[in-house]
């Protein structure tokens, strides 16, 4: 059968996913926001071979160990029902950015995965079914299939037929920076998927979480639709804060921030001060994304750049949704 390849880029949530009501299916308890990255891509091959007896998963050019490829085999299994096939599976995943390290690799992953396999597996799927689809490889993985701004509605059905990412935004509808400061290269401890799972269970302030989560997504949504750097930004911060504090809170206590963390969280306050507009916001890592104007974005690189303790600086911004881009 043929080999498709696609890409699908990262992306940065501005009103975050943290916590599922569901596992098994990937639904989230609440909505959230974010913005696709640009230049943060990752690239999946994928044909689908009859006679082999296992699909053969390859990340990073080694092949994945046990749980990895656990995984991927779940996730091919639903394309397999879908498409109704049971050939098993070539994957190479290649990523241009550190992985596991905070930055959503599994977002573009999944999202990069569901485009190539779902075609390799002949089957020619709408963008929402697509969404829905890699949604169950890896949450943040349904808004990575849409570019720009996009928003993970969390739905209500117990199936998750109405859990699904749409484009809120064109990625040129507003094109603002995001400065990437990657303070800690190394694969994190706590992976996003254990972390939420522990915070819910163990952190005492998770209610608080949930109840005024909604307040937060609506005003970034509004927030894009005004183009207003200012209210995205103090959302996005608060938002993120309240994240991370709550799994400070738990116990045992999660804490993904490294020294250099808190130096630019510092120092974009100061450039606030300054007089420069500039917000921050974490993942499930110790990295740091910088939103600021477009024609200061390679200003807020150079000052973040100099922080002790940040290895390097990426230079990123709303960029395009998943897709196909050899063997359609
Ligand atoms: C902190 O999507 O990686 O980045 O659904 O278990 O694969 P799984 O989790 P994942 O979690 C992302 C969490 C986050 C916030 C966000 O992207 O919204």
């Amino acid at each position: 059968m043929r080999e498709v390849v696609a890409t699908a880029n990262a992306n940065v949530a501005l009103a975050k996913y943290w916590g599922k009501r569901d596992h098994a299916l990937n639904l989230p308890y609440t909505g959230s926001l974010s913005i696709t990255l640009s230049g943060l891509t990752t690239t999946a091959r994928a044909t689908f071979i009859s006679g082999q007896s296992e699909d053969r998963i390859v990340l990073e050019g080694l092949e994945a160990d046990e749980a990895e490829a656990r995984r991927f085999r779940g996730f091919l299994d639903l394309i397999r029902s879908t498409a109704g096939i049971q050939a098993r599976a070539e994957v190479a995943i290649t990523s241009n950015f550190p992985v596991a390290a905070g930055l959503a690799s599994s977002a573009s992953t999944f999202a990069a995965l569901t485009v190539a396999a779902t075609r390799a597996a002949g089957l020619s799927l709408s963008s929402e079914h697509l969404s829905l689809l890699a949604r169950r490889g890896s949450g943040s993985a349904a808004r990575s299939i849409h570019g720009g701004y996009v928003e993970w509605l969390a739905g209500e059905a117990s199936d998750g037929s109405d859990s699904k990412a749409v484009q809120v935004a064109q990625p040129d509808y507003w094109s603002i920076g995001v400065v990437i400061a990657v303070t800690d290269e190394g694969r994190k401890r706590v992976g996003s998927r254990a972390g939420m799972e522990h915070v819910v269970k163990h952190s005492p302030f998770f209610p608080q979480w949930l109840e005024s989560h909604d307040a937060d997504l609506e005003a970034i949504r509004q927030a894009i639709q005004d183009r207003d750097l200012k209210r995205v930004g103090e959302t996005a911060e608060h938002n993120c804060l309240k994240m991370h504090a709550i799994s400070m809170a738990a116990r045992p206590s999660i804490l993904y921030w490294r020294p250099a963390t808190v130096a630019v969280i510092q120092r974009v306050a100061e450039l606030r001060h300054q007089g420069i507009e500039a917000y921050f916001t974490i993942d499930a890592g110790p990295q740091v994304k910088v939103l600021c104007l477009q024609h200061q974005r390679a200003l807020v690189a150079e000052e973040i750049g100099r922080v002790a303790g940040v290895q390097r600086v990426l230079l990123s911004g709303p960029g395009g949704g998943a897709r196909v881009v050899e063997g359609a």
